[in-house]
């Protein structure tokens, strides 16, 4: 009997991150490659590669794949003509076709990373049942997931759950990846965390710990437990804005529950009561209770929200 699969790719700035699903949501594989320009033919390719080393490694055939869901880093208005992309070069339309070229039996959609990795919390991570939350990925850039009423809201121009580009630094001079200035993306991302240390670190004459590349908040969260000074600077930073940016969405959905993922919130039980503090600081205080917890799918929560609007577009 056939197969019924159905993938979820994850698409970040650092790395494509797409897994092979059943229809019921058990994750039968996973990948994870830097991420190519996605702009022709050469990057599309290295992603339908490892879509069929997945399908190859579960002994399926590609015209077994029903639906493919790409979780991608930008707003996706309903014509699904992208119009901002603030950290990776990308040709939605593309690498669209070419998916549906290469598979097609499967219907293909875009959703937005964050969007999707709400998503995936609510089919089968820490959401599911949950009439309201909002989930937040601190990853390569900062996203959002806002889910009322059990859904994830989409906006009239597909930017509802744009967190990262709530403005929390009128005055930054520095200008953040979407043109503007003092987004939250800036400070809180492990983008932005890796630049306030090593200005940390120049500020005090310190040489940074061993970074291997301008994400790498794996060290600098490594160096912030041996006391490092400018990495504490760093992480109360991050912690201040974001504690800011909490106390604003509460001010307008007021949800259950706060769901941290990404590579960032990896280290969330080392910054939990520091941004727990800044937030109660910055809200209203009905609010103050409101839970902020780690996402449970982890880092693959976009991968298996996307997966399920791949399955879900199937259906239609
Ligand atoms: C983008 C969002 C995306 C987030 C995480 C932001 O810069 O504007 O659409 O969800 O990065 O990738």
């Amino acid at each position: 009997m056939a197969k019924e699969l159905f993938v979820g790719i994850d698409i970040g700035g650092t790395t494509v991150k797409p897994g092979i699903f059943t229809r019921e949501g058990e994750k039968l594989g996973n990948l994870s490659v830097p991420t190519p320009p996605l702009v022709d033919g050469r990057g599309y390719d290295a992603v339908t590669r490892g879509i069929d080393e997945l399908v190859a490694s579960v002994e399926a055939a590609g015209d077994e794949v029903l639906g493919i869901g790409l979780a991608v880093p930008c707003p996706i208005p309903a014509d699904g003509d992208v119009k901002v992309v603030a950290n990776m070069r990308l040709n939605l339309f593309g690498l669209q076709k070419a998916l549906a070229e290469h598979f097609p039996k499967a219907v293909v959609r875009a959703v937005n990373d964050a969007n999707a990795a709400a998503m995936g919390e609510l089919w089968r991570g820490g959401a599911q049942g949950l009439s309201s939350c909002v989930l937040l990925t601190l990853g390569t850039g900062v996203g959002g997931g806002v889910v009322i009423d059990g859904r994830v809201a989409a906006g009239a121009n597909g930017a509802a759950g744009e967190i990262g580009h709530i403005c929390v630094n009128p005055s930054e001079p520095l200008e953040c990846g979407c043109g503007r200035h003092g987004c939250l993306e800036q400070y809180v991302s492990a983008k932005g965390m890796v630049r306030v240390y090593r200005e940390e670190c120049a500020k005090r004459g310190q040489e940074p710990v061993e970074l291997s590349g301008d994400t790498d908040t794996l060290s600098l969260f490594g160096a912030y437990q041996k006391g490092d000074e400018a990495a504490k600077a760093a992480v109360s930073l991050m912690c201040d804005r974001l504690g800011l940016a909490l106390s604003i969405i509460s001010g307008v959905v007021d949800p259950e529950r706060y769901v941290l993922g990404g590579g960032v919130a990896g280290a969330l039980p080392l910054f939990h009561d520091e941004l727990e503090e800044r937030f109660r600081h910055y809200v209203l205080s009905c609010s103050a209770d409101t839970p902020i917890v780690a996402a449970q799918l982890g880092n693959n929560a976009g991968m298996f929200g996307a997966a399920y609007v791949g399955l879900l577009a199937s259906e239609e």
